[in-house]
C-alpha cells in the first residue's frame, strides 16, 4: 500500500488533507524538539555560569589567603629587622656607656697630660681621663669642623684621621691617642687650597645642610688612600657603610668621592713628575 493510501485510510480524507496533518504533526513535534533543546541550553549555560562563579570565588578565596600569609610574613620579617636593628643600636650604646662608666666610676678630678700633633702642630694638655678624642678635639683645640652626631660609634660625623686611618673620635678617649698624629677637616686644605676631595663635593653638590660632610670627607679621602683613585662606585657604597646622611640620598656624595678620587689620583701624578 503507497503511503498517501495509508494516510487516507488512517484519515479518512484526501491524501492531501493527510500530508497537511502530517506536516501539523510534524510542525508540533518540531516546536516540542526545538523548545526541549532551548531549555536544555539555557539549563547548561546556567551550569556553566555557576560553575564559573565558584571557580571565581574560590580562585578569590585562595589569591586572599596567600596575600594574608605573604602580609604576616613580612611584618615578621619587618619586626626582626627592626629588633636586630634596635638591638645593634643598644650594643654600641652601651659600649660607649661602659667606657665612660668605666671612666667615671674613677675618683673625680683623674687626669692625665696628653700629648697630641694635630694638623701639624704639637698640643698638650691635662684632660680628663674619660675625655673622648672628639671632645678633646673640639673642646680644648676648638676645631669644630669635627662633629658629633650620635657619641654612639654609628654616624661617622666624627671621622679624623689617626695616624693615617679614619676613626670615629668618639669611639676613642684623648688618652689613648696621645703621641699620634691626627688630621682633621681643618687640617685637609692647605695654603688655602681646597683638597681636591673637598672641591669635589662642592662641584658635585655632595652635600645639603653639611653636617655629615666633614665626616664624609676624611672617610672619602681614606677610602682612596686604601683603594686607589680608581675606585669603583661599589666599594665606595660598601665602605660608606658606617657614615650616615639624613639629607642627599647619597648619590652626589658617591659620585663626589669618584670625582675627588680622580683628581687625586692625577694630583699624586704631577707631585711624582
Ligand atoms: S659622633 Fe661619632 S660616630 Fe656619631
Ligand atoms: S648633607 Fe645633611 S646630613 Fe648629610
Amino acid at each position: 500500500m503507497g503511503i498517501l493510501s495509508k494516510l487516507k485510510a488512517l484519515f479518512g480524507g484526501s491524501a492531501e488533507q493527510a500530508v497537511q496533518s502530517a506536516e501539523k504533526v510534524t510542525q508540533e513535534v518540531k516546536q516540542t524538539v526545538d523548545s526541549a533543546i532551548e531549555k536544555g541550553t539555557a539549563a547548561a549555560h546556567d551550569a556553566v555560569n555557576t560553575m564559573e562563579e565558584m571557580a571565581t570565588h574560590a580562585s578569590g578565596a585562595a589569591s586572599g589567603i596567600v596575600k594574608e600569609a605573604s602580609d604576616t610574613a613580612r611584618e615578621w620579617t619587618d619586626a626582626a629587622s627592626n629588633a636586630a636593628t634596635a638591638a645593634s643600636a643598644r650594643l654600641a650604646t652601651a659600649g660607649v656607656r661602659a667606657i665612660h662608666g668605666a671612666t667615671s666610676s674613677q675618683p673625680t678630678g683623674s687626669t692625665t697630660k696628653v700629648s697630641i700633633t694635630i694638623n701639624g702642630r704639637k698640643t698638650s694638655a691635662e684632660v680628663e681621663d674619660r675625655m673622648l678624642l672628639s671632645s678633646f678635639i673640639r673642646e680644648k683645640r676648638n676645631l669644630t669642623g669635627t662633629h658629633i652626631g650620635c657619641d654612639t660609634s654609628q654616624c661617622g660625623t666624627c671621622v679624623v684621621h689617626v695616624n693615617g686611618k679614619a676613626v670615629k673620635s668618639c669611639t676613642m678617649l684623648a688618652v689613648q691617642a696621645s703621641g699620634s698624629e691626627i688630621t682633621t677637616i681643618e687640617g685637609l686644605s692647605s695654603g688655602g687650597e681646597l683638597h681636591p676631595m673637598q672641591a669635589a663635593f662642592r662641584d658635585n653638590h655632595g652635600l645639603q645642610c653639611g653636617f655629615c660632610t666633614p665626616g664624609m670627607i676624611m672617610t672619602a679621602v681614606d677610602i682612596v688612600n686604601r683603594e686607589g683613585a680608581d675606585v669603583d662606585e661599589k666599594t665606595i657604597r660598601e665602605q660608606l657603610e658606617g657614615n650616615i646622611c639624613r639629607c642627599t640620598g647619597y648619590h652626589n656624595i658617591v659620585k663626589s668621592i669618584a670625582a675627588g678620587a680622580r683628581e687625586m689620583g692625577e694630583s699624586a701624578k704631577q707631585t711624582a713628575e
